[in-house]
């Protein structure tokens, strides 16, 4: 059975509840924002490519209210053990706002530091149900509530929402030092219930893609396998790509075409770098035939689509792992399974498999047979983007305790 989902008003009224016994008074403002899976287009968004994600009903969720002070203080709680860890600092001066410990909260300091109006002190508390690490952009999603928590206490709301998850992209780049591209702090904003979203990311120019009912549905798995290098490995990819496309005089490599590798092999460019760059044009390729399948119900073409994708990000773009392709092969052992690929960075986190509802139970029997760790499974449904929750919860469950 796959895992379930906690409901996201219990999340919501857990952040509440945590708020007023943790500060003695209630919250007066709630907001949440996505965790995503991306469905096909891995390693393109950084080069001006096209993605297919879409956000999750995992949320994360603060409850906050301004403390009449110059200081943020939060508190998190983390789901697994319970625990409460707690951090403050200063926000009188947030040009000095540096990345600091706790690590966790780098992803709250970066939106401060990139948000342009005026803000009060605030204290507030952060639950979240994305899996942290497990490549479903957990910080992604911190990063953008904490930005919508803003725009909340501010009262000065991103007229274009576009320069809403460019900020929050920043804050990634600035303060949890990954040259990330755009796709994951678009996507938690941006997000529509029962829908996918392929952005064209030269543009930023979208286009919603109903997730109609049918008999199919995307299967989640987590490896839990830790994530190993990933930072600098994702940097290493990112500048392979720039420079190939410089070795190919043009701007990036969205605007590179299969016929560009044989320029690059007359050029007598390394090896590796041909290899990264056909991942990329082809990964291009794929994710707007991959959309365009979508839109058409082809979910055989669709899940061939992404059999390609894991292939090529397991050969030419080398970002998977023993791991990631113990699940894939065990997902595709399986007869309702139309495609099955790593989703996100790479170097672990987790897979997405396109299966017909009445295989889900034998898939996931299966992979647990096949797999070495220990995996968990979410059926993934397209959730909203970003947004305010309200603040009102029934107190008896407190009162009862
Ligand atoms: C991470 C990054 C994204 C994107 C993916 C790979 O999730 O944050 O910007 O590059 O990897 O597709």
């Amino acid at each position: 059975m796959a895992t379930v989902i906690p409901d996201k008003n219990d999340v919501r009224v857990k952040a509440l509840q945590t708020f007023a016994k943790e500060f003695g008074e209630d919250a007066t403002v709630c907001v949440c924002a996505p965790g995503r899976v991306n469905l096909i287009g891995e390693h393109t968004d950084y080069n001006e490519g096209f993605v297919l994600p879409m956000a999750l009903p995992m949320i994360t969720v603060i409850a906050a209210r301004p403390n009449q002070s110059p200081k943020c203080v939060l508190i998190t709680m983390s789901d697994a053990i319970g625990t409460i860890s707690r951090t403050e600092f200063d926000i009188s001066n947030r040009d000095a706002l540096k990345p600091g410990e706790p690590k966790w909260a780098n992803y709250i300091k970066g939106p401060i530091a990139n948000f342009t109006c005026t803000l009060p002190g605030f204290d507030a508390v952060i639950i979240s149900s994305v899996p942290v690490g497990a490549g479903l952009s957990s910080s992604a999603a911190l990063e953008v509530a904490t930005y919508t928590l803003l725009e909340a206490l501010s009262g000065c709301r991103t007229v274009k929402l576009s320069d809403k998850a460019a900020a929050c992209q920043r804050a990634e780049h600035e303060f949890a030092g990954v040259p990330c591209g755009i796709m994951d702090q678009f996507i938690s904003v941006m997000g529509q219930e029962g829908h996918a979203l392929l952005l064209d990311c030269r543009d930023l120019s979208t286009k919603l893609i109903p997730m109609v009912q049918n008999d199919y549905v995307f299967l989640i798995t987590n490896s839990n396998a830790p994530h190993k290098l990933s930072t600098s490995q994702y940097t290493e990819r990112r500048d392979a790509c720039y420079a190939a496309a410089k070795k190919l005089n043009l701007k990036s490599l969205r605007d590179a075409t299969i016929k560009d590798l044989d320029v690059l092999k007359a050029q007598k460019a390394d090896e590796v770098l041909i290899k990264r760059a056909r991942h990329v044009i082809t990964e291009i390729i794929r994710t707007q035939a991959a959309a365009q399948a979508l839109e058409a119900s082809d979910f055989v073409k669709f899940g061939h689509l992404m059999n390609e994708s894991h292939d090529s990000l397991q050969k030419d773009y080398e970002v998977s792992s023993k791991e990631l392709d113990s699940l894939v092969s065990a997902a595709r052992e399986i007869d309702g399974v139309l495609g099955s690929r790593l989703t996100g960075a790479g170097f672990g986190g987790c897979t997405v498999t396109l299966v017909r509802k009445g295989s889900v139970d034998e898939l996931i029997k299966n992979i647990k047979q096949k797999y070495s760790g220990t995996p968990t499974f979410y059926v993934a449904t397209p959730g909203p983007g970003a947004r305010e929750m309200g603040i009102n919860y029934c107190k008896c469950t407190d009162e009862l305790h």
